[in-house]
């Protein structure tokens, strides 16, 4: 019975690779110079699909991919249900609000918060969990801009290792979420495949455990 992993673009692949490599996982063809979206595993009968990290869970969440590998703030955005397995423990940042130190806190005046995130979703729930109620400005990069050229009071974003934020004049007002690479896997692929799955899911969890 075949399984479909669905990885993340780029740096992070590798470092599921080598993960999953410890689980008796080979797929040497991956890192060649190519442009190819789909390998395989025949060994394992495994295939791999290389997708946007965004899209990961968006192809476990169809049944396309039966898991995958993806930060949890990418899954927490997603708000998708799907069951998170494993944390693989690498890719480790955090999501944070950040804003220029001493700033008036606008939820005290009459304006409302003003927060620019790449994560829309994330930022409306963790200030509704507040009782707060934010003007949300979605952007898809360079987010430290926002407070720069008053387009936002403050931004939620990944901090990784804080450099980003020093070089701008911000700084971290309160943390949100740990974040770090998870697997994430489709509910109805875990009973129907469950005789390759679980196996393979516990693996996994071993093989994190021992590193
Ligand atoms: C991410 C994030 C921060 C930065 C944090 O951006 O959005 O801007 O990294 O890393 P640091 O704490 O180590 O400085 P990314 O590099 O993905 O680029 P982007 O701004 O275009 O999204």
């Amino acid at each position: 019975m075949q399984i479909t992993i669905a990885l993340a673009k780029g740096r992070l692949a590798e470092k599921a690779m080598v993960i999953l490599e410890k689980c008796g996982i080979e797929c040497a063809d991956m890192f060649k110079d190519s442009r190819k979206l789909i390998f395989f595993d025949e060994k394992n009968d495994i295939r791999f699909i290389m997708v946007k990290p965004t899209d990961v869970p968006t192809y476990v969440d169809h049944g396309v991919a039966d898991m995958g590998v993806v930060g949890k703030d990418t899954l927490m955005e997603a708000g998708l249900p799907l069951y998170e397995m494993a944390d693989l423990k690498y890719g480790k940042c955090k999501l944070a609000i950040a804003g220029y130190p001493n700033k008036q806190d606008n939820s005290l005046t009459t304006s409302i918060l003003r927060v620019a995130t790449k994560y829309p979703e994330v930022a409306k729930k963790y200030y509704a969990s507040k009782g707060e109620s934010i003007e949300c400005i979605k952007l898809n990069g360079s987010v430290e801009l926002g407070p720069l050229l008053g387009l936002s009071d403050v931004i939620l974003d990944i901090v990784e290792s804080g450099r980003t934020l020093v070089e701008n004049g911000l700084e971290v007002t309160e943390d949100v979420a740990e974040v770090s690479a998870r697997l994430a896997v489709n509910r109805a692929s875990l009973k129907i495949k469950a005789s390759v799955m679980k196996p393979l899911i516990e693996k996994i969890q071993k093989a994190v455990e021992e590193s």
